[in-house]
């Protein structure tokens, strides 16, 4: 069902991708490693979980898995390896998680691999353990996904010294929907559950959600499985998903100039552009390219020519409920 909350893992309940399916797997038939990116909420854990489903692949979720430990643990999982078994296995008196890392990896060999989340690992040897990866097995086929944050964004860029160098994924973008999709994406879900709906209602959801399947989702997932009308949908969604939001941003903000920042994010609700943000903001240019490039690598802020604008509305609203203090 297309209003299911969950990231959806089967190709007849993803509803349009096919252009990115279709890319993806023929990027992966012919031998790249990919990283599939986009904002929150434009489906790439669907995406990608759906393709590993339909290819008797693994799909390993990384959320809090900062450790190589932690790495190892939860691929063996994912591949419904038992870790105890194969550290009596290979005899391991003590054990070197790096090693075990690359070992499970070799079992998985023939498999198409898919790490999402994979920001949250902070481990320096990941990308090493990558390299070791991609010589000893050859072909093997890797899928990533995850923000354009930490490990992401140096495996997306490496150094001329970084192991990875010359080998880097290629990217797939996810993009939100365009209008006629995001309409007939509802139109369809509740026809699945044989609800009437109006046009008014549906165009009203089409220009406040902006082509945010995940926002799209929850709506119709309100109206439909809570029963909840029109409005009150459109205004919980907008509730929800905000704080949502706003709970990751505090994240962000964590360690951050969050006084400049919050500026920024209010002046680029609506749009803003460079010489405004410059000319109101008291900082040199350099901070404040820093500052927008931060904010655009972690797909807060689209940029468009010198105009900077935060693009999904739910992340708006949450802006708008973030105080000048921690709360
Ligand atoms: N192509 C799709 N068809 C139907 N539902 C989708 C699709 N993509 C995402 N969803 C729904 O949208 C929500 C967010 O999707 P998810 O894949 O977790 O996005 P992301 O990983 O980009 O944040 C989930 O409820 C999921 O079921
Ligand atoms: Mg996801």
């Amino acid at each position: 069902m297309l209003f299911d909350l969950a990231p959806k893992e089967r190709l007849k309940d993803l509803f349009d991708r096919k252009e990115e399916y279709g890319e993806l797997s023929r990027l992966v038939r012919s031998g790249r490693w990919v990283a599939v990116l986009g904002k929150r909420m434009t489906g790439k854990t669907s995406l990608v979980k759906t393709f590993a489903h339909e290819n008797n692949g693994i799909y390993v979720n990384l959320l809090g898995a900062d450790r190589i430990e932690e790495f190892a643990r939860r691929l063996a999982a994912a591949g419904g390896l038992s870790l105890k078994e194969m550290i009596l296995d290979l005899r391991i008196v003590r054990v070197k998680w790096i090693r075990l890392a690359e070992e499970i990896f070799g079992r998985f060999r023939k498999r198409i691999i898919v790490l999402d989340e994979v920001q949250d690992i902070a481990s320096p040897r990941f990308l090493k353990l990558l390299k070791y990866i991609w010589d000893t097995y050859s072909g093997i086929k890797i899928v990533f996904s995850g923000s354009y944050v930490g490990v992401m964004k140096r495996l997306l860029n490496p150094k001329s010294a970084s192991p990875l160098y010359g080998r880097e994924p290629v990217k797939l973008v996810l993009k939100p929907f365009p209008a006629d999709v995001s309409r007939q994406f509802l139109l369809e879900g509740f026809k699945q559950y044989r609800r009437r709906v109006r046009v008014n209602e549906v165009e009203e959801v089409v220009q406040k959600l902006n082509g945010y399947v995940g926002w799209l989702t929850l709506y119709g997932n309100l109206r439909c499985v809570e029963r909840l009308d029109h409005e009150n949908a459109l205004k919980k969604t907008v509730q929800r998903g905000s704080a949502i939001i706003r709970d990751e941003l505090e994240n962000f903000l964590r360690n951050r100039r969050r006084d400049l920042y919050l500026s920024v994010l209010r002046m680029t609700i609506y749009g803003a552009r460079w010489s405004e943000l410059k000319n109101r903001l008291n900082v040199n240019s350099k901070v404040l390219r820093d500052v927008l490039q931060t904010l655009k690598d972690v797909m807060i802020l689209d940029e468009d020519h010198g105009y900077y604008r935060i693009s999904d509305p739910i992340v708006g609203e949450a802006v708008k409920r973030l105080r000048r203090r921690a709360s």
